[in-house]
């Protein structure tokens, strides 16, 4: 049979700083394997816009300039099974492109992002839609806002059981008992399954996402935003039912998040992004204690301290050098954990 060539890959193009992997997360364990392999990962959005009368561009039309964001710019990383990898930064500093295009849910400019699948290491970013199919079984994302997220004309039986009807598994009574079996384990009812997505609280919703998002048993799940919207204690549960899921089924997370005390409690080691490149990366605890990067610290003094008596001091970007705003090197504090 012949199938169309795979599509050209995308132009590469260079990120602003030439990276090598910036990080080398620590293995659990010595013989364990990379799940995820990201290289050099660009995302670069043209943005048009009108020029002024004034401004004459060569070669650019009457009326219209564009110019280039670089999104993401340059991010490199490994992750191994079963580890969380948080992702932070402040708004528009790429976390949530850069999540996307690890998912191929958007298509890089240039880089890698080799997944470790049955069939070996493939590269996420050159898969042809077809061959990307299978693997989407295997990486699921849960939502910020599990309102819109949720098809509020689906019962909620139809939502969950959504992925197991597009990869054609299943009867329809297998996949009725597996909806049951994983609306229970999130803490839900049996009967909540013939109900829609608005009869339930914003907690119950997040956890339907998140029955959703395992109901294929996927290895990676990319966590965006997923606790923002909750209220704290809400938050608190919503996050121990991901650690506990992590555990039982050997989950993978990425957790995008501008909340840095979730993302503490959370995560095995934290990205620091701004402007679409990781300043910093670390395990979480010395990320915490220790922060080396000037931008992380100015992140970090701005969580409130437990102590309500005790004044926030934020430090400010702007008052950074553009030199304390390169990313540390390969040489950084990861290296020697
Ligand atoms: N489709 C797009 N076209 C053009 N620019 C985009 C597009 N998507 C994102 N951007 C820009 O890319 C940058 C990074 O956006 P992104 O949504 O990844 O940030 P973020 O860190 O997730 O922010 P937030 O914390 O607010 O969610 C922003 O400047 C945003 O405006
Ligand atoms: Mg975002």
């Amino acid at each position: 049979m012949n199938h169309p060539a795979p599509p050209t890959p995308p132009t590469p193009s260079t990120p602003s700083t030439p990276s090598a992997p910036l990080t080398n997360l620590t293995s659990p364990n010595a013989q364990a394997q990379p799940l995820l392999e990201v290289r050099n990962l660009c995302k670069h959005f043209t943005i048009k816009a009108k020029a002024k009368a004034k401004d004459n561009i060569k070669g650019k039309k009457k009326g219209q300039m564009s110019s280039i964001l670089k999104a993401v710019d340059g991010v490199s990383f490994d992750l191994y099974p079963g580890q969380t990898l948080g992702i932070v930064g402040e708004s528009g500093s790429g976390k949530t492109t850069c999540a996307r295009c690890v998912l191929r849910a958007l298509d890089p400019t240039c880089g890698t992002v080799r997944f470790r699948s049955a069939g070996g290491l493939v590269d996420l970013a050159q898969l042809h839609p077809r061959q990307l199919k299978p693997l989407r079984q295997e990486m699921q994302m849960i939502f910020q806002d599990p309102f819109s997220s949720l098809n509020p004309r689906m019962t909620v039986g139809d939502i969950i059981a959504e992925p197991l009807v597009i990869h054609r598994m299943g009867s329809r009574a297998q996949r009725a008992q597996r909806v049951v079996a994983m609306l229970e384990r999130v803490g839900m009812q049996a009967n909540h399954m013939y109900r829609y997505p608005h009869a339930f609280s914003g907690g119950q919703r997040q956890r339907i996402g998140i029955a959703r998002a395992l109901i294929m048993k996927p290895k990676l799940i990319v966590a965006d935003e997923a606790v923002s919207a909750l209220d704290v204690s809400v938050q608190a549960k919503v996050l121990e039912l991901l650690q506990e899921l992590q555990q039982e089924m050997n989950l993978t997370y990425i957790f995008v998040s501008h909340d840095l005390s979730v993302v503490r409690e959370v995560c095995d080691h934290v990205a620091v992004m701004y402007k679409g490149r990781i300043m910093e990366m670390a395990p979480a605890a010395q990320l915490y204690t220790n922060p080396e990067h000037a931008y992380t610290k100015v992140l970090m003094s701005a969580i409130p301290h437990p102590d309500p008596d005790r004044k926030l001091k934020p430090l400010r970007v702007t008052d950074l050098t553009p030199q304390q705003l390169e990313p540390l090197t390969s040489t950084s504090a990861i290296s020697q954990v």
